[in-house]
């Protein structure tokens, strides 16, 4: 008999850049059997008013959203890219809040100057060719090569999503990331299971990044995402969903890390 649905872990995503709660179309079908999925968008995105945020004030109005959903016990945070900043804000800000944390395709470090100076050039683009040029330039960082070249059906939903995202939005998101915090340092206080996954190709927070992240979080596992790019829900959900079902398993509120590859620093 399958569990009623409030014996369910709640289960919060949060989407990446420039997309919206969409993107978690494959995750939202093939979870809701373990979780109780919760898929957010930050504020512009989805159809939801443009308005300024940064990463802090996004990881409260996830908070927000739960509460506004009846979700007020402990749950557990996932997010892709720009999802992940917010969830590891999250963390940060609502540990309380927090019984398992999932950090997608994303990184622990700011921007650098470089990267401040190109989240301008984004901006400039939003502004004079709207989100479809800004999609457009991004897609050989979004999707592995194999994914562009033979699976035009992913394309096409990415930039089905990610043009629909008005360029007020885009642009306060562009605002948010380049001014977003060193999450690095709050990483060491998580105390709860996490999960970080990587694509096995991707360019913009390679496996590197996941490592770092894991290093850092006590006891956290880093999988790897075989043949996916940045997007790795999308380009191998199959993979991506059974990495997250394996976790759900054994996160329970209450739990402790067990002992894994990430060391708590000094
Ligand atoms: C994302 O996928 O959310 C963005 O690529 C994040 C970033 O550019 O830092």
């Amino acid at each position: 008999m399958p569990p009623a649905p409030d014996a369910l872990p709640t289960l919060v995503l949060i989407h990446g850049f420039p997309l919206d709660r969409d993107m978690w179309r494959p995750q939202v079908a093939a979870l809701s059997g373990a979780a109780r999925v919760v898929a957010v968008d930050l504020p512009g995105f989805g159809g939801s008013e443009p308005k300024p945020f940064t990463m802090d004030s996004a990881a409260d109005h996830v908070a927000a959203r739960l509460d506004a959903e009846g979700a007020p016990g402990r749950v557990v945070v996932g997010g892709l890219s720009m999802g992940g900043y917010v969830a590891m804000a999250f963390a940060r800000r609502h540990p309380g809040r927090l019984a398992g944390l999932i950090l997608a395709d994303t990184r622990a470090a700011p921007d650098d100057d470089a990267g401040k100076k190109g989240r301008d050039e984004m901006i400039a683009l939003a502004r004079e060719t709207g989100t479809a040029g800004v999609v457009e330039k991004m897609l050989p960082m979004l999707l592995a090569e194999a994914t562009r070249a033979g699976r035009p059906e992913v394309v096409e939903e990415v930039r089905r999503i990610a043009r629909r995202q008005p360029p007020e939005a885009v642009v306060a998101a562009l605002e948010a990331l380049r001014d977003r915090p060193d999450a690095a340092p709050g990483l060491g206080g998580v105390s709860v299971p996490t999960l970080v996954l990587v694509g096995e190709h991707d360019p913009l927070t390679p496996l590197t990044m996941a490592e770092a992240i894991g290093a850092r979080v006590y006891g956290s596992e880093v999988v790897t995402i075989p043949g996916a790019g940045h997007l790795s829900n999308l380009e191998n959900p199959d993979a991506f969903n059974a990495a997250v079902l394996a976790f759900l398993a054994e996160v329970k509120p209450g739990n402790t890390p067990a002992a894994g590859s990430g060391d708590r620093p000094a």
